[in-house]
């Protein structure tokens, strides 16, 4: 039996966020203690053929932990012993912000969805940076998502993206720009070239590296097409896509698909995976794919779409925190039922 079915009524009778900060909460409490050597026995996959090499960092697993489950930094090392292979930490932004107001993450169940308008609440560079800098640092590769202060005006992003990163460089192992967070006013403008050549050039030349670009679902081709341009001209080392979608698909069945916000989860998984195909198709740089991966055929889907990686956090809501080792072990069937050496060999086997 797993445990989670037990949980999951009682965790799904709290408001959203409430529940997150338990299990948030409940893992935190697990850091430092004997429980995450019985966390890692449990739950960890280890398989020569699941190891993955990406912007020069090796990943014990492709399946790592999306921006936005663990914003400050607290338990990247119980993460690890939940069997992820990375954990991207925010996002992180120069000042301590407090989001938007409450409520501002919705479930919709039968959609095996999230909207969240959560605004990029964090407790800002300085403290995510120390507390990474403290360590333990996981044996896992922590990546850090940068973001832009809401009271920091769009002229004034590149300086500002670069204060979070000299803040949070030292504890951490690759960088990712995030700019394509729904939930704040203007924010996905700054996915634009100029505003990109701007942002990345700046963070180029600070030394960010490895350095990523998080991209909108909701960026039209032809705008994805010049970001690949921008990633492509400064020697980016990688793509992350997707984030969050401000789309409602028709097939929605829950009331709070009325809520404002950015979806995730399940209804955004196919779309996700195209967008990763259309990137594939047109650079070798590598992606890591997000959007919707709950189980190892939707990882594996992305994967063959081209992704070296992926990522998740709906799909820990929806299935627990066993999820990485039922994707790592479904994985290595996959692998096997097509013939494949290891998961490098999959990547963009469906193109
Ligand atoms: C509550 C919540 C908060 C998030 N916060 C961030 C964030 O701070 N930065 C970011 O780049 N993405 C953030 N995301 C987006 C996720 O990293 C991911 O791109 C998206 O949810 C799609 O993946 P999923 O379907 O596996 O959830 C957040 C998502 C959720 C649900």
């Amino acid at each position: 039996m797993n445990p989670y079915r037990l949980a999951k009524p009682l965790l799904f009778s709290l408001p959203p966020e409430t529940a997150h900060r338990t299990i948030h909460g409940l893992l935190a409490a697990a850091r430092g203690t004997p429980v995450e050597p019985l966390l890692e026995r449990r739950y960890r996959v280890e398989d020569p053929r699941l190891a993955t090499r990406a912007f020069g960092l090796d990943f014990p697993n492709p399946v790592g932990v999306a921006a936005g489950f663990d914003k400050n930094a607290e338990i990247p090392t119980v993460l690890s012993a939940l069997g992820f292979g990375h954990v991207e930490v925010g996002g992180v932004t120069a000042e301590p912000q407090p989001g938007n107001p409450r409520p501002r993450m919705f479930r919709l169940p039968e959609d095996e969805a999230l909207i969240n308008r959560m605004g990029l609440n964090n407790e800002g560079a300085d403290a995510v940076g120390e507390r990474l800098a403290a360590g333990p640092h996981p044996d896992i590769p922590v990546g850090v998502n940068l973001a832009l202060s809401e009271v920091t005006p769009a002229e004034e992003a590149p300086a500002d993206y670069r204060y979070t990163y000299e803040r949070v460089a030292d504890g951490a192992d690759y960088f990712v720009v995030n700019v394509s967070c729904p939930n704040s006013e203007g924010f996905r403008d700054l996915q634009n070239r100029d505003s990109l050549e701007a942002i990345l050039g700046t963070l180029v030349d600070a030394g960010a590296d490895p350095l990523l670009v998080k991209l909108s679902p909701d960026l039209p081709d032809p705008a994805v097409e010049d970001a690949l341009e921008v990633v492509d001209d400064l020697g980016l080392d990688g793509i992350i896509a997707s984030n969050t979608t401000t789309s409602r698909p028709d097939t929605l069945r829950n009331p709070n698909r009325a809520e404002r916000g950015g979806l995730s989860g399940k209804p955004i998984e196919a779309e996700a995976t195209n967008m990763i195909r259309f990137i594939a198709e047109r650079t070798d740089v590598p992606v890591v794919g997000v959007g919707g991966v709950s189980d190892a055929e939707s990882a594996y889907r992305k994967i063959r779409a081209g992704a070296e990686m992926v990522q998740l956090y709906t799909g820990m809501v929806y299935e627990g925190p066993s999820i990485s080792r039922d994707i790592n072990r479904g994985l290595l069937d996959l692998l096997d039922r097509d013939g494949f050496d290891d998961v490098a060999d999959a990547v963009g086997s469906g193109l």
